[in-house]
């Protein structure tokens, strides 16, 4: 038997935790013996003190045991492997619409339990919700089903799933302890891992709309998360990609789900279709355990096939409409669901000569896009699924005078479109047209 304050008392004395004494503290926590404040009081001595590798891939495991872990032992006796992909997020990160497809279509299993917006940054289940009829959110029993019919689901973290993760992430939200790479990765890992997996592909971002700006923060991360997901016997590798503006051209929850239809469809944003196809082919080669020379390159290749097929696009119907989704909303290139009530305002720099984009302050618009609606300013707040920004600019690109940098999707009524349309303005930094901007590489890095 332990006592919650000698363990917050060891930490805070920047001693190594015993295994039992974090399985003592995260099960009692995520059983409501001990309180919160006690539990943040550990959270801000792991912030300042940190964990070793050992006690960090202990205190996974505590969460992992905490609720529910999926098992895929039957699709595994067909010979299928299960993989996914998880991203630290961003602004218009919006791959797993692409990427999920892509792997069913490849032969892997992908239970894929996604998230909601945090912060600046969009969420995959919000995103989803913008379908008509879409059901992001299934109980247990449900995402087992569509699982094991389709090969692939999206789902949402439920009460029974890491239930230590979904009350300490709460918590950390409100206690200043989120930015600790421990913690970090107990809950990003945690939820990974009690998906059951084979192999797990990780995009980890930097730049100015990541939750970690700078790329040594990121690559840390990243380090440690291929770490826990290795010692816990999943394959894993990660990708340091650049965050430094908005994926694709398109960001807001309808607006997002377009820009992966087209891309699906054969069009799209270049940047979105590479990043997917990159990160998918990492997937799949660790998903099908393919140790040939040029592992990565047939998979590429596959991928790109899956899209030009159509059988990407396939997929993704037949999984939205399994979790409920209207196709023929889906159908539609126009419909109802996507700007029904709104107005697309253009956002000028004003110029009398032609400009090329330097940079954009990715976190702005991020900020901007959760004034407009389509964020939350608190846990319980509703999105507005339909406003966002289109026909976004890209760094490097030219914008001929008075040409518009993007619009913002507003609905018609908002009488703040003037001051919101100068703030998307201020987030653009041009420089003269003639001025040679480079383009950052998407992927800087893997981490394997
Ligand atoms: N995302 C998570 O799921 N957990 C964290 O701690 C940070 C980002």
């Amino acid at each position: 038997m332990f006592l919650p304050q000698e363990i917050i008392r060891n930490k805070r004395d920047k001693n190594i935790l015993s295994n039992d004494e974090i399985s003592f503290f995260i099960d009692a926590f995520a059983t409501g013996q001990i309180p919160d404040y006690q539990m943040a009081a550990l959270a801000m001595a792991i912030v300042l003190n940190g964990m070793s590798d050992e006690e960090t891939a202990h205190l996974l495991k505590a969460m992992i045991l905490s609720g529910d872990r999926m098992d895929w032992s039957a699709l595994r006796k067909r010979g299928i492997p299960c993989v996914d992909k998880h991203s630290t997020g961003g602004v218009g990160d919006k791959t797993s619409l692409v990427i999920l497809p892509l792997l069913v279509a490849d032969g892997l299993a992908v239970p894929m339990v996604a998230g909601r917006g945090l912060g600046h940054t969009g969420g995959t289940v919000d995103k989803l919700e913008a379908i008509p009829g879409f059901m992001a959110q299934p109980g247990p029993e449900q995402f087992k089903n569509w699982l094991l019919a389709r090969g692939g689901a999206f789902g949402a973290q439920t009460d029974r799933f890491v239930p230590a993760d979904k009350k300490l992430y709460a918590l950390r939200d409100v206690t200043a302890t989120v930015e600790s790479i421990p913690l970090i990765t107990a809950s990003i890992m945690s939820k990974k891992l009690a998906e059951d997996l084979d192999a797990l592909v990780l995009d980890v971002k930097f730049g100015s709309g990541a939750f970690l700006q700078s790329s040594d923060a990121a690559r840390e991360l990243a380090r440690s998360l291929v770490n826990a997901g290795k010692m816990a016997g999943c394959r894993v590798e990660a990708a340091l990609t650049n965050m430094d503006e908005p994926l694709g051209r398109a960001a807001g929850h309808a607006c997002e789900v377009v820009e992966c239809l087209d891309i699906l469809q054969g069009a799209g944003a270049l940047d979105t279709r590479e990043l997917s196809l990159q990160l998918a082919a990492r997937a799949a080669v660790l998903g099908h355990q393919d140790t040939s020379q040029n592992a990565h390159e047939k998979a590429y290749t596959r991928m790109k096939n899956h899209l030009s097929s159509g059988r990407a696009h396939e997929v993704f119907i037949e999984i939205a409409e399994q979790q409920g989704a209207h196709v023929s909303a889906l159908e539609r290139s126009h419909s109802e669901w996507i700007d029904a009530g709104t107005v697309d305002l253009p956002v000028l720099i004003s110029s009398k000569t032609s400009q090329r984009v330097k940079a954009i302050d990715t976190r702005a618009l991020g900020l901007l896009l959760i004034e407009m609606g389509a964020g939350r300013k608190k846990k319980e707040d509703a999105v507005d699924h339909k406003v966002g920004i289109v026909e976004m600019k890209k760094v490097g690109e030219l914008v001929e005078a008075d040409e518009p940098v993007c619009f913002l999707r507003l609905r018609k009524n908002d009488v703040r479109a003037d001051k919101l349309q100068q703030s998307a303005s201020a987030a653009f930094t041009m420089v003269n047209g003639e001025t040679s901007v480079e383009s950052k590489p998407l992927i800087a890095e893997w981490i394997i």
